[in-house]
């Protein structure tokens, strides 16, 4: 039984038609890239999988359940978190704030001793320990982006959804965040990355689906999905190349 399915879901806003009968499963413990020119509809993909929006027609189960229609504070107890691709902290609490929100957002049921435990283990995991007692607001985008992925696991994700973590990073924070993601998918988390450009995903997943103006138009490891005709005349007229 998949982690997630998402069988020929199609969403329209206004009379554009953003997805367009997209099918795809997600094995427990699979790290998926998703790829795609911008407007292909990633974002969209992402809302509909996590509640933000729902789907005009087809669904969604999650550890077979039918999560179609249900709202994302539901989800998210349910174990499905996602990033922004725009961060979105509170900017005016702590990184430890920011954290302990998570917990109690999904009603963490355990000891203070425990919920402390867990504090600490996530804070040494995403690299923000010496950073506890910093606002966020006061955060570089590289511990930001560290500090989305810390809430997500707080949260208790089985499954992590990540839009565009490294768009805007430098080299060095991609680096460390690559890192990071891998450490997460080593402790047997399951993982859909967002990217804008496939090269990023090369070290990271043997998996990458193609979306492209609503469709999956590709489906392959990194390197078959980067020569394949298709998709490098999806992204033709972009500034940005597929590779
Ligand atoms: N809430 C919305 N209302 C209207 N149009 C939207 C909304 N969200 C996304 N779109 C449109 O859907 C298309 C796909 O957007 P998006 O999913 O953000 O693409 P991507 O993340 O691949 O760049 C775009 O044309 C965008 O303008
Ligand atoms: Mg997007």
């Amino acid at each position: 039984m998949p982690l997630l399915e998402v069988r020929n879901i199609s969403k329209s806003f206004g009379g554009l038609k953003v997805i367009k009968g997209v099918s795809f499963n997600v094995d427990k413990g699979e790290l998926i890239g998703i790829i795609g020119p911008n407007g292909a509809g990633k974002s969209t993909l992402f809302n509909l999988i996590s509640g933000v929006y729902h789907p005009d027609a087809g669904s969604i189960i999650f550890k077979d359940e039918d999560i179609t229609k249900m709202e994302p504070y539901d989800l998210v107890k349910k174990g499905l978190a996602r990033s922004w691709q725009i961060v979105r902290p509170f900017r005016n609490l702590t990184v430890e704030e920011n954290i302990r929100v998570a917990f109690y957002g999904v009603g963490f049921k355990d000891s203070l001793s425990e919920r402390n435990r867990r504090l600490d283990e996530i804070l040494q995991m995403t690299g923000l320990l010496q950073h506890r007692e910093q606002l966020a607001k006061n955060l570089p985008l590289g511990h930001l982006k560290r500090l989305e992925v810390a809430r997500a696991v707080a949260t208790g994700a089985e499954l992590l959804m990540l839009d565009e973590p490294f768009a805007g990073l430098r080299v060095d924070e991609i680096k460390g965040l690559m890192h990071l993601v891998t450490v997460l998918h080593s402790i047997g988390l399951t993982i859909l990355i967002i990217e804008h450009v496939v090269r990023s995903l090369l070290e990271l997943t043997r998996r990458v689906l193609v979306l492209h103006e609503g469709r999956l138009i590709k489906e392959g490891t990194p390197e078959e999905v980067r020569r394949d005709k298709m998709v490098i005349e999806a992204y033709l007229g972009e500034e940005s190349e597929v590779a």
